[in-house]
């Protein structure tokens, strides 16, 4: 069933100039892009994003790097998108992550890894809305 998911290529993805192969993977995996554009959070608007991990210890970290810099946020369609871009995302340290997945080919360490993608269908229900408004998404 088609299914529409949110994806961030982050500031480290942006920064190292790889936020066109990694969009170029995404289209090639089969999702159609029903929205797109460049933000710059600000360390707020992280932590709002990210606030299940307020009460980890890696939160102050996370914000930070994802206020750090341009990001590129998106809204993306196929079936199956949840489950499927978090597999073609791979693991969460790209130490761990499987051979053709984006965070073995682009990550740099378990915070800068180059990718989010919703992890569940109320997750991206909460997500898709904190960036894109209706008349932002196509179709
Ligand atoms: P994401 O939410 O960004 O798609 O990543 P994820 O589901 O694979 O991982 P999650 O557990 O939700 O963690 C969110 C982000 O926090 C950073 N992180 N740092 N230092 C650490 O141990 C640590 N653990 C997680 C990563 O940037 C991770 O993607
Ligand atoms: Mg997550």
């Amino acid at each position: 069933m088609s299914e529409k998911t949110f994806s961030i290529i982050k500031p480290d993805g942006v920064r190292q100039g790889d936020a066109g192969k990694i969009l170029a993977r995404i289209e090639k995996a089969g999702f159609k892009v029903l929205g797109l554009r460049m933000v710059q959070m600000t360390k707020r608007h992280a932590e709002g994003f990210y606030a299940v991990h307020k009460q980890r210890s890696f939160f102050g970290s996370l914000t930070d790097f994802m206020s750090s810099g341009p990001c590129i946020v998106m809204v993306l369609e196929k079936d199956n998108a949840i489950e499927d871009l978090r597999k073609l995302m791979g693991a969460t340290d790209p130490a761990n992550a499987d051979e053709g997945t984006l965070r073995k080919a682009f990550a740099s360490s378990v915070e800068a890894n180059v990718i989010h993608g919703s992890d569940s269908p109320e997750s991206a229900s909460l997500e898709i809305p904190y960036f894109f408004t209706t008349l932002q998404i196509q179709g």
